[in-house]
């Protein structure tokens, strides 16, 4: 934990809103192209890491929107997501709505595949992921990721709602860490 610095920028502030814009331009026609376009889409975001990346995608979205929150445990060191709990739960049912999930990385994909599958169990009708970025070099279980913004590698990152320590999240640019 000592000496860990904030390394190069991965990605720039400039180059992230055109990402949002492109990803938020794509979700826009495929819900708009819904049998009933003016339905409203449960955007579901995962706290912490998730505030940023919705706040400017929802920005972007002209179809009709609601937002809810929905804050899980960690499980510790990778491997299963046995002990994964919901500390937060969302404020409103899902049955029979159209819900995106947004998140800021799925990594090993052991989160989200907790979330989906307790999403899914409250019956929506339809249930899509929508990620800032993807690890997917590093997925354990897989899960259907509809959209996203960028591909990482291995290494670690944080801003832009990413925290090493719940620190950095307010970066608005995404960096490498350096001595981790
Ligand atoms: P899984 O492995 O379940 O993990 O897909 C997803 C969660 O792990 C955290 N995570 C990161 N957080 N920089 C971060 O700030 C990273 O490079 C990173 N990789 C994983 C994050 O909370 C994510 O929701
Ligand atoms: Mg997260």
């Amino acid at each position: 934990m000592e000496g860990v610095t904030l390394g190069p920028v991965l990605f720039t502030a400039e180059a992230i809103a055109a990402r949002v814009r492109a990803v938020a331009e794509q979700i826009n026609r495929d819900y708009l192209s819904r049998e009933d376009p003016g339905k409203d889409v449960v955007l579901v975001s995962v706290l912490k890491g998730g505030f940023i990346f919705l706040a400017d995608l929802v920005r972007c979205l002209e179809i009709p929107v609601v937002v809810d929150f929905l804050a899980i445990s960690g499980y510790g060191d990778r491997g299963t997501s046995e002990g994964v709990r919901i500390l937060k739960d969302l404020s409103e049912g899902i049955g029979g709505k159209d819900v995106l999930v947004v998140e800021d990385i799925v990594d090993t994909g052991l989160t989200l595949s907790y979330i989906l599958r307790n999403l899914e169990a409250r019956g929506p009708d339809s249930l899509r992921v929508c990620t800032f970025l993807d690890r997917a070099v590093k997925r354990i279980v897989p899960v259907e990721v509809r959209y996203r913004c960028f591909e990482v590698g291995e290494d670690f990152v944080v801003g832009y709602g990413l925290d090493y320590n719940q620190k950095w999240r307010n970066l608005p640019q995404v960096h490498l860490l350096r001595g981790r």
